[in-house]
Parts: structure tokens; C-alpha cells; sequence
């Protein structure tokens, strides 16, 4: 390596150390990893691309795994649930477009140890954003069936 390269590599290196760019744990990850996008559809949600007026794209598809499925399938035998159990997993693709070609935002939700985890990404893949209960998410998601918006408890 040229020497005059070393300082230039520093300065680099320095620039994206200032970008902040929130700690997702590995989430992003995980999500490709369980292929979210053959997960269930959520109820409301069956066709691709339905018009969404939320700050996560104008059209969105949203997915949700066994553990929501198995709540909405199997709360009220016992009695209406009031939360969604650990280990719910729901994702949503938010698109620019109908058609489908222009991926803006993933935004995904994971109940752990009754706290959602948040997390939502650019493109699918830049993290914007991703925490713990916190207000840039519940601000919206407080209002809905315990923090979920697009549908609810059994
Ligand atoms: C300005 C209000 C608003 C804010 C802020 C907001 N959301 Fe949403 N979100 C919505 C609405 C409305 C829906 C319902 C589905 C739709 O209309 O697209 C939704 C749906 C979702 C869903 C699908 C499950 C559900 O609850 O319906 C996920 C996952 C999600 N949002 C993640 C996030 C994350 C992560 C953040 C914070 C980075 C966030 N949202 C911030 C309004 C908001």
C-alpha cells in the first residue's frame, strides 16, 4: 500500500464512524434467513401491494409468522388475548410503486421478552432505525392491538 493512501484510509474510516448507523443486532439477518416473504399474509393484507397511506411506502405487503398465526388461529378457544406472545414476527415490504419494482422500505416487529423490537430499513437494507419500545415507532403504534396497526388480537 502507497503511504500517502494510510491517512486517506483514516479519514474514511473516521467519516462513517460519525454515521451513526443504528445497531439493528443482526436482525436485517435473521429476516433473510426465516424468508419472511413466504411467511402467511396478515389478515386484510392477502394481495400484493395493497395501498397503504403509512410512513413505510405507498403500497405494502405484510407478513407474519407461526407464532401471530397460531395466536389468531387459537386466542379466543381459551380467552381473547391481550398481547401477542413472544416470538411474534411481523414484516412488511414497503413499495413506491403498485407494480412492485421499487423496494423503499422493510419494516419489521418482533415480540421479545413482551417488548417489540423495532426495526426499519431503506431499500431493504440501510438501517433507519431499530430499538426497543420507542416513541419513533409506538408514537403511531401505541394506538393499535397491542402496538399492531394493520390488524388485531383475537
Ligand atoms: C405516522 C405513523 C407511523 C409511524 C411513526 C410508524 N408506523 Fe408502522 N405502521 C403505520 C400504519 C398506519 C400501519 C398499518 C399498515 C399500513 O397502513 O401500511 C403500520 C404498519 C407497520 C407494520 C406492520 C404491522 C402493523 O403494526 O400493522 C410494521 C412491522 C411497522 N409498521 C413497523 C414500524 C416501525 C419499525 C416503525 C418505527 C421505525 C414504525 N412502524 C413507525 C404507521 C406508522
Amino acid at each position: 500500500m502507497r503511504l500517502w493512501t494510510c491517512p486517506l484510509l483514516l479519514l474514511m474510516a473516521a467519516a462513517v464512524g460519525c454515521k451513526e448507523t443504528p445497531d439493528d443486532e443482526g436482525f436485517r439477518e435473521q429476516l433473510e434467513a426465516v424468508d419472511y416473504r413466504n411467511f402467511a399474509r396478515a389478515p386484510g393484507y392477502e394481495s400484493p401491494r395493497a395501498a397503504s397511506t403509512a410512513p413505510h411506502g405507498d403500497f405494502v405487503d405484510i407478513y407474519m409468522n407461526d407464532v401471530v398465526v397460531d395466536a389468531l388461529a387459537n386466542g379466543p378457544l381459551d380467552a381473547p388475548l391481550d398481547a401477542w406472545p413472544d416470538g411474534s414476527l411481523i414484516v412488511k415490504d414497503g413499495w413506491g410503486s403498485a407494480d412492485g419494482d421499487d423496494w423503499e422500505f422493510l419494516a419489521a416487529m418482533e415480540k421479545r421478552d413482551q417488548q417489540w423490537f423495532w426495526a426499519e430499513y431503506r431499500g431493504g437494507d440501510e438501517v433507519i432505525f431499530a430499538a426497543l419500545e420507542d416513541p419513533t415507532c409506538t408514537g403511531c403504534h401505541d394506538a393499535g392491538s397491542d402496538g399492531v396497526l394493520a390488524f388485531t388480537l383475537p
